[in-house]
């Protein structure tokens, strides 16, 4: 079923700016959508946008709003036009959790909680409380994991063996197809029990605390944001399949009851058949 055309924002219907292709090579999968954008900024812009609707709709059906925010680089803008909206987010109401940490100190410059809070948190209204971090300082890498598990499970006052449902993941999309600190071959990849695991990045060189894919797979939506032409064929790999995406950790990412949405610019996209 070919998509509707989409409206120009404000315009009647021609050439537009993002293209919507659903059901791509997760076919028999509903609900997954392919969004794509010109460019960096333009998927930034919306990306914002979407987090903002869910926010209002997350809080007018359960007065809050759980979000898992990504790391690396690749989300700067998508942060920064997040902390400039004027209007639209009871940010006292939003929660923020990190779906993967490199282990260094908050205030070290690879630090994914340094990156959101100099480019969103410090520039919303949202109560320190709601900013749930993975702590690193003075812990080694296993209990960093698990004290961030039971702060989780202590949160949604989650019993044993069950998983969170957030209201919205973010996530960025390796070159090698990782997502998170899920990494091709680490064992983080196949952990069924846990929420949040520690793991060694042998080519890093460097212990990373993740989320899971139970976690991810629990979420009421998630969304990628896929940005350049490095990322092309990940991109590729993990929407269409094929040679060498046997394993993949992102096309792992598969919500059982919400959407899966890929945010992508045209120079992320430029290696899919469809
Ligand atoms: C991290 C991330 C990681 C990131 C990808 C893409 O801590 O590095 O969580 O999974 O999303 O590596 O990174 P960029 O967006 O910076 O390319």
């Amino acid at each position: 079923m070919a998509p509707p055309p989409l409206k120009r924002r404000g315009g009647a219907p021609g050439k537009v700016s993002e293209r919507r292709l659903q059901q791509v090579f997760l076919v028999g999968e509903p609900r997954v959508e392919l969004r794509v954008f010109a460019g960096a900024e333009e998927l930034a812009t919306a990306a914002a946008e979407e987090f903002a609707a869910r926010a209002h709709d997350a809080l007018s059906r359960r007065g809050r709003f759980t979000a898992v925010l990504p790391g690396g680089s690749g989300p700067i803008r998508f942060f920064e036009i997040l902390a400039g909206r004027k209007s639209g987010i009871r940010w006292s109401r939003v929660h923020v959790f990190w779906g993967d940490e490199r282990f260094v100190p908050p205030a070290h410059p690879e630090s994914n909680f340094r990156t959101a809070q100099e480019t969103l948190l410090a520039h919303v209204p949202i109560p320190q409380a709601n900013v749930h971090r993975i702590r690193t300082e003075s812990l080694s890498p296993d209990a960093a994991a698990a004290i961030y598990e039971q702060e989780i499970r202590t949160f949604f006052r989650l019993p044993a063996g069950r998983f969170p449902r957030f209201d919205l993941v973010v996530l960025g999309l390796g070159a090698d197809g990782h997502t998170a600190s899920l990494f091709p071959g680490s064992e983080a990849v196949t952990e069924d029990v846990r929420m949040v695991v520690a793991a060694l990045i042998a080519r890093l060189g460097t212990h990373r605390i993740t989320l899971t894919l139970p976690v991810f797979n629990s979420a009421r939506a998630v969304m990628f944001l896929v940005s350049g032409k490095q990322k092309a064929e990940a991109l590729a790999r993990a929407l269409e399949g094929g040679e060498g995406s046997e394993g993949l950790p992102a096309p792992l990412v598969r919500p059982r009851r919400g959407p899966l949405l890929w945010m992508v610019d045209r120079a992320a996209s430029g290696l899919l058949r469809r």
